[in-house]
């Protein structure tokens, strides 16, 4: 945060007593959110003694919590705060409470969350029962986050305590740790934004270089011969090394992260797993992964069964790319051992959308057999293709739509003209 006055209001304000704070904050939340000026010149009218850097730090609250609860990020009834930045790094309130039943399930009773944030994981590892110290470097984030834990856990009796440190200084966790019931889990959630640049002046995004999270992987994996447990969060492209084990995690159409855990947790299928969850409780997908560790191998290390094209075509959601074994089992196979794409006599897999072929035909033929389809428009999917969309785009000739589709599948000569199964 850069602005003295919006620090010292929010700061101000997560140090404002639970139930005054609460009533703030919806009073806020129940604003106009058009004229942000307006709302704070109303708020000040309402409040007439409170600091006028509380009211804009107020609207800033309300703008923040409203666009993060539209993506499913937060929750914006007045129990919780956040920073512009903190609420972009937060784990989804979902994955945190899946990541917390699993330490639970593991037997683990206390946890010291090692980079606390605004405090969605350690919210989550209260919530299921466990013991909670919650480090973070960041003196306002810190106050944000106890606002948050005891705003957010209020109606539990949780044992939560927030301490404002960096957690690589010698020691510290070892000694947090030692003062909590036992069994204890380090959490680690490194930060993947705005680390330094390397000495080389390399322009290369830091959240691509483990080494350049805050704290570094290194760090990371330097717990595992200090702590029992040790659980990380880690982007969704990450590939932890083979001592791990880890499940990535789908939500909607995104892979959401790559949950590292030093030993499986009960329950999993194989060391590493991927998981599609659902907005419906308890109906998540999960299959066993395969993880390529050697640098130069690029697929996954047990490949699927390939096989010639049948009457569905599958695209599996991109949680399970290394699980393409485990997902095709027995009644589908891949259509080329470069590609994604699946095949089956039944569209019955989950975690899979699935497509009727209707036809195979050359790139240059598919607007004549759209035609004789009746299609007259179709969507394009040409990731595994080294032709860019709109290239496809005019040389098929048809606009976008959602019912039938072009695929053109890494290895395949043919274009596949297809139909959405719903
Ligand atoms: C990705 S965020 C954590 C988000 C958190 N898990 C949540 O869900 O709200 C990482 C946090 O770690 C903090 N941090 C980075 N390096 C740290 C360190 N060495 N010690 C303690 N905190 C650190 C950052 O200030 C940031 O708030």
């Amino acid at each position: 945060m850069e602005d003295d006055q919006a620090v010292s209001g929010l700061v101000q304000l997560a140090r404002t007593p639970l139930r005054e704070r609460h009533a703030l904050l919806t009073s806020a939340l129940s604003l106009p959110t058009l004229d942000p000026l307006a709302a704070v010149n109303t708020l000040r009218r309402e409040h007439p003694d409170l600091d006028p850097s509380v009211c804009s730090a107020l609207v800033t609250q309300q703008q923040l919590l409203l666009a993060g609860a539209d993506r499913g990020l937060i929750d914006a009834t007045g129990l919780w705060m956040t920073t512009p930045v903190g609420l972009e790094q937060a784990s989804r309130p979902q994955v945190a409470l899946r990541r917390a039943s699993l330490l639970a399930s593991a037997g683990i009773r206390s946890v010291v969350d090692a980079t606390a944030g605004i405090g969605v994981d350690s919210h989550a590892f209260a919530r299921r029962g466990m013991h909670v110290v919650a480090v973070e470097k960041d003196p306002v984030t810190s106050e944000v986050c106890a606002a948050n834990l005891t705003a957010s856990l209020s109606d539990v009796d949780a044992a939560t305590n927030v301490i404002t440190a960096d957690a690589t200084e010698p020691d510290l966790l070892g000694s947090l740790a030692q003062q909590l019931p036992s069994p204890v889990a380090v959490f680690v959630d490194p930060s993947r934004r705005g680390s330094t640049r390397p000495v080389d002046g390399s322009r290369a995004r830091p959240e691509r270089d483990p080494e350049r999270w805050s704290p570094p992987w290194s760090f990371v994996d330097s717990l595992r011969s200090h702590f029992d447990f040790v659980a990380a969060k880690a982007p969704g492209s990450f590939v932890p090394s083979a001592a791990w084990a880890c499940e990535w995690l789908g939500v909607r159409d995104h892979i959401v992260e790559c949950s590292v855990y030093s030993t499986a947790p009960p329950g999993f299928l194989a060391t590493h797993q991927a998981t599609l969850l659902s907005s419906v409780p308890d109906s998540e997908i999960t299959y066993a992964a395969e993880v390529p560790h050697a640098p130069s191998h690029s697929s996954s290390a047990q490949p699927p069964p390939v096989g010639p094209l049948e009457d569905y075509l599958g695209e599996p959601h991109p949680v399970f790319r290394h699980s393409l074994a485990a997902l095709c089992g027995t009644t589908a196979h891949a259509v080329h051992p470069d590609s994604h794409w699946i095949t089956s006599a039944q569209p019955t897999i989950e975690g899979v959308r699935w497509y009727r072929l209707l036809q195979s035909v050359p790139v240059k033929q598919i607007a004549n057999a759209a035609h004789d389809h009746g299609i007259d428009a179709v969507a394009i999917k040409c990731r595994e293709s080294r032709r860019s969309i709109s290239e496809l785009r005019e040389s098929i000739g048809l606009p976008d739509g959602n019912r039938y589709a072009v695929v053109v599948a890494a290895g395949l000569d043919n274009a596949l003209l297809v139909e959405r199964v719903h």
